[in-house]
């Protein structure tokens, strides 16, 4: 196995010149440790989120060297160029029956996947619950002890490639039926109620700081509410998330989950 600064030089190489007699083998070797956990998307660097973009160009180059290729489970077949995730039992991870997760994704021991859906290049944290019907968009980074409620929405970004993925860190709750989009990022802990949409230029009202923030981030133990805000000129007003207070011993009563229902494959 190439070391990982040579193969990143390789895939960039690939990426800006196109074909190479060993793209498709490069390309293979880079999903494989995606897939595996051994690299990913983005990770915190000295306290700070980094993408690496390298990794973005190889997702993306797979689709290019992939053929589609039939895949049946009994009676049902799909056909695709991108191979689902197997062999949960040796990952340590509960899939209930109907999850999905496509090859390349890298979901951690000790993650539960309810009937839901989770795109090449994302990770998924131990200990987190991806609840039924939710979908975990390409490259999205979700951390530990997350749960992701029933009917979550998380953005997925292989294009354009300067996009920065969705990123969700550790002990985040995110509330029934919302969507998060467009590279924003949650702080760790925050809880956002049941229908809270939050893309980049979603305005962001903090009630506790008594001013709006910049949009993109959700600081970190935020309790948010799906609100308005009124224009300037009063005109109208938008949809806007609001920050009630900070995360309290009732926030947690109320976003606990039984934990026999989190224990993972381990
Ligand atoms: C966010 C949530 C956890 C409440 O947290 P909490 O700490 O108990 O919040 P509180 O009840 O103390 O309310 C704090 C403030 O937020 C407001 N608020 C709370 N939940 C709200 C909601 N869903 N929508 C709008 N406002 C809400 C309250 O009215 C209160 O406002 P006030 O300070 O002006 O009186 C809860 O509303 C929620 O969304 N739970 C998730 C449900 C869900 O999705 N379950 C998973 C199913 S798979």
């Amino acid at each position: 196995m190439s070391d990982l600064v040579t193969l990143a030089a390789r895939i960039d190489e690939i990426w800006e010149s196109g074909a190479a007699a060993d793209a498709r083998a490069v390309v293979s070797e880079a999903l494989a440790l995606l897939d595996a956990g051994a690299i990913r998307v983005a990770e915190k660097v000295d306290g700070a989120w980094h993408v690496n973009e390298w990794v973005k160009k190889a997702v993306l180059l797979h689709f290019r060297y992939s053929d589609n290729r039939e895949m049946t489970a009994g009676p049902i077949e799909w056909f695709d160029k991108v191979a689902l995730k197997t062999g949960w039992r040796e990952a340590g991870v509960r899939s209930v029956p109907t999850a999905i997760a496509r090859y390349g994704s890298f979901i951690e021991p000790g993650a539960v996947l309810m009937p839901s859906y989770v795109n090449i290049g994302a990770r998924v944290g131990t200990g987190t619950m991806i609840d039924t019907w939710s979908t975990v968009g390409s490259c999205a980074q979700v951390g530990k002890n997350c749960h992701i409620s029933g009917g979550v929405g998380i953005g997925g970004v292989l294009e354009p490639l300067q996009a920065s993925p969705v990123i969700i860190e550790d002990n985040v709750f995110l509330g029934a039926r919302g969507e998060v989009a467009e590279g924003v990022l949650i702080e760790e802990g925050a809880v956002l109620a049941m229908g809270c949409f939050v893309a980049g230029s979603t305005k962001i009202y903090s009630v506790p700081e008594g001013r709006e923030l910049p949009p993109g981030r959700i600081p970190a133990r935020s309790v948010c509410v799906p609100g308005s805000l009124l224009s300037k000129d009063g005109s109208h007003s938008t949809y806007a998330i609001i920050i009630k207070k900070l995360r309290d011993e009732r926030t947690d009563a109320r976003t606990a989950l039984n934990s026999l229902l989190r224990e993972g494959g381990v």
